[in-house]
């Protein structure tokens, strides 16, 4: 390891986003390409990284693969983490959990508020042993990490309540929130755009870190106003998605069976795409 970097743990990074005003980017993957791509443009750039998988993607990727890895990559970067997104299988959470997952997203926000709050309080508590961090979700963040042909608009109606993610943090002890802020899965016809002004509102009466879901092709002038104004941790997958299938096509139309000479441009597409989120995450 070089011994300029010392490990920290993902809670530090959090503080550290905070204090500075910088977003840690979340990068979805369910390949090797990905986590490759990923982890190089994480090292390139000397900034800390989620690799986030939702339960799609883990049960594809497998759980001990997946912890093998970011333990073989964090001997040479050490800003390497890894979190369960949208989980809702309790069962696969506390595998997660148990295998050294570094925070599990448990999305209960399709629960009654009661149940929300006391199946994330019951996860919070096993997790928090493990020194696992824990991120909650009340207003289900629609849509899904796809291309959508539809026009994107605002949708109010799945804002998130102030008082409602007050009282959820309060009781449940998360660590961190996923919010709604007219931010969407998957992208549009248009750029996403943000409520700031909600925004503000949690910030100022929500002591848990914030996250920001479906960060894919949202306004980029936006989502510095939403780091400024208190989002730690930024979801993308859609966009990374895109690349992946872009430039495995594209490499495939040249005459070669070697997996290594067919994947080098998908994964240094993904590394580009990757650098240029956490430009945009980390500069202001
Ligand atoms: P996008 O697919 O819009 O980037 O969102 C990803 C995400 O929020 C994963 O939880």
């Amino acid at each position: 390891m070089n011994s300029k970097l010392k490990p920290k743990n993902i809670k530090t990074c959090f503080q550290e986003s905070r204090k500075t005003k910088k977003a840690i980017g979340q990068f979805n993957f369910s390949s090797f390409e990905q986590i490759k791509g990923i982890v190089e443009a994480a090292r390139k750039m000397k900034t800390p990284v989620i690799l986030g998988t939702s339960e799609g993607e883990i049960s594809f990727f497998g759980i001990t693969e997946a912890i093998s890895l970011r333990n073989g990559y964090r001997t040479t970067f050490p800003y390497i983490y890894l979190n369960l997104d949208h989980g809702k299988d309790i069962p696969l959470i506390k595998k997660a959990i148990d295998s050294g997952y570094d925070s599990v997203h448990f999305d209960g926000s399709q629960l009654p508020l009661k149940d929300n709050i006391k199946k994330t309080k019951e996860i919070v508590k096993y997790a928090h042993r493990k020194g696992c961090l824990v991120e909650g979700e009340i207003k289900s963040i629609k849509g899904g990490s796809v291309i959508h042909k539809i026009l994107f608009r605002i949708r109010k109606k799945g804002f998130e309540d102030v008082g409602i993610a007050k009282k959820f943090v309060k009781e449940t002890g998360v660590d961190s929130l996923a919010i709604n802020i007219g931010n969407i899965h998957g992208t549009y016809r248009g750029s996403k755009r943000l409520n700031i002004n909600l925004l503000k509102d949690i910030h100022k009466k929500i002591p848990a870190f914030l996250v920001l879901h479906g960060g894919s092709a949202t306004n980029q002038k936006d989502i510095k106003k939403a780091i400024k104004n208190g989002i730690t941790k930024i979801n993308i997958n859609t966009e990374t998605r895109i690349v992946w299938r872009k430039s495995l096509e594209k490499s495939l139309r040249k005459d070669s069976i070697k997996p290594y000479e067919i994947l080098t441009p998908v994964v240094e597409g993904i590394k580009q795409k990757i650098e240029q989120k956490i430009k945009l995450f980390t500069t202001k």
